[in-house]
């Protein structure tokens, strides 16, 4: 028998009220780590929803929109302004926000400021792939500078010694598993030689740093920000990410590079918003060519579902509290883990910087006469996940082995301190499913893995 409902939204109500019981009787064990017991699987991340997240996602199928809608637009406008900024644009990965930030940075219409093949963007060695594989693809040169430990972010003393006049035309930088760089030094460097400032904020959501008394959201400093939303990260839409500026005509840049590269910006699914679809120049095609298929960059298609904006928006009302936990997490593992500064560096925040931490890193002192490949099993012997720093320096993956040691990239002057994370740091979760017990836990383990 065919149920049958009086209206849709009767329907809807019914079927979203079913979705939050199956929740409750199936899944929610997964979000309730109360009965943590040592020798349970501890992840270094991971989605942490509730029934609003698959209701908003049932939402999302029962509207059978498929491709960007009304949640994504609702995630935009409300993603712009808890963060601050006058325009978000979703994408579906936070390697698509970076390929995005880089792309639009290399269009005519910045004229003398736009990145061509062969100027340099300044940015770091170690950190994620993608931060830097934009600026390789295009054929620009990336500049390698040097980190500090322990805060795992650029060392701004390097920065005018990368500074090629009339080459170098960006910066794009991550902020370190939270912790977010020198923001004051980068943004005087780049306004000194008008340089362009990408920030890389895929594992910074949430951090603030203050410049002057005034203090905003990381990605919110420079030109162009970036988020990811794949699980480990703040938030989560499964797959996702967010490309968010102040600028007009850097935020018209972004929409076209997402979208096919297409010069027209009607919302899926509507036509002839500007009300010139059929009697405009361009380039050298036929006079009123069909807006619509006007194609001014040589763009991409990384727009994401409504599917995955929809459970972005129930994340986003989350995220605030995500934050908090996160901060507390580290800071407890940080105070529990204090007495073994003579065996491991601690993290540190960034002066000025009020991190939201993405994990918290450990690197073992080389006079502790520890083997990272030997602490890292005892821990992961123990059921807890640990994480490198991403790819430690980029040069020697073999992604670089057919371009290394050729004119493809610069470094300034060595990489002593990047090479010194490659092979002594590592990190671990800090993520808030995490219970005090599991830190406490996990510090536990760590301890005996330095001590034994
Ligand atoms: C700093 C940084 N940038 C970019 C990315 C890429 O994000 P995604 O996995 O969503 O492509 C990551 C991934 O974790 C990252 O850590």
């Amino acid at each position: 028998m065919c149920k049958k409902w009086n209206n849709e939204e009767e329907a809807r109500a019914e079927i979203k009220a079913m979705v939050g019981d199956y929740y409750n009787q199936f899944k929610k064990s997964e979000n309730d780590h109360s009965d943590f017991k040592p020798g349970d699987r501890m992840g270094y991340g991971g989605r942490v929803y509730d029934e609003k997240e698959m209701q908003a996602l049932t939402d999302a199928c029962l509207d059978f929109w498929l491709t960007t809608g009304r949640f994504s637009k609702q995630f935009e406008e409300q993603f712009a302004t808890w963060i601050g900024v006058r325009y978000a644009h979703l994408v579906n990965s936070g390697s698509s926000a970076n390929l995005i930030a880089f792309s639009v940075l290399t269009a005519s219409e910045l004229g003398d400021r736009a990145i061509r093949r062969g100027d340099e963007v300044i940015t770091a060695a170690c950190g994620f792939p993608t931060t830097v594989n934009p600026i390789l693809q295009f054929g620009a040169v990336p500049v390698f500078v040097d980190l500090t430990i322990p805060q795992y972010n650029v060392d701004v003393t390097k920065l005018e010694e990368a500074y090629t006049p009339g080459k170098t035309k960006a910066v794009m930088l991550a902020h370190t598993l939270g912790n977010p760089f020198d923001i004051k030094a980068v943004r005087d460097f780049c306004n000194r030689h008008d340089l362009w400032l990408i920030e890389d904020n895929c594992d910074a959501l949430g951090s603030r740093y203050t410049i002057n008394e005034e203090t905003k959201y990381t990605g919110t400093w420079g030109d162009i920000g970036t988020s990811s939303f794949y699980p480990p990260h703040h938030m989560t839409m499964g797959e996702g990410g967010a490309v968010y500026t102040d600028n007009p005509l850097l935020n018209r840049l972004i929409l076209s590079y997402r979208d096919w590269g297409r010069d027209c910006y009607c919302p899926s699914g509507r036509d002839n918003t500007c009300g010139h679809r059929f009697d405009g120049d361009y380039g050298e095609l036929p006079h009123g060519y069909d807006h619509k298929y006007v194609y001014s960059h040589l763009g991409y298609n990384l727009k994401v579902t409504d599917m995955q904006a929809a459970v972005g928006i129930a994340q986003l009302e989350k995220l605030p509290g995500f934050i908090k936990k996160r901060k507390h997490n580290w800071s407890r593992l940080h105070e529990q883990l204090s007495n073994l500064k003579d065996k491991i560096i601690l993290p540190e925040p960034v002066e000025n910087s009020d991190p939201s931490w993405f994990g918290f890193l450990i690197s073992l002192r080389p006079e502790s006469g520890l083997n990272r490949n030997d602490v890292i099993n005892y821990i992961e012997s123990h059921n807890i996940q640990t994480r490198l720093l991403f790819s430690g320096n980029i040069i020697k993956q073999p992604c670089f082995d057919e371009i290394r040691g050729t004119s493809a990239y610069r470094v300034v002057g060595d990489l002593k301190q990047t090479d010194f994370i490659m092979s002594n740091t590592f990190w671990v979760g800090v993520y808030p499913g995490m219970t005090d017990e599991m830190i406490d836990y996990m510090a536990q383990i760590i301890r005996e893995a330095v001590e034994k």
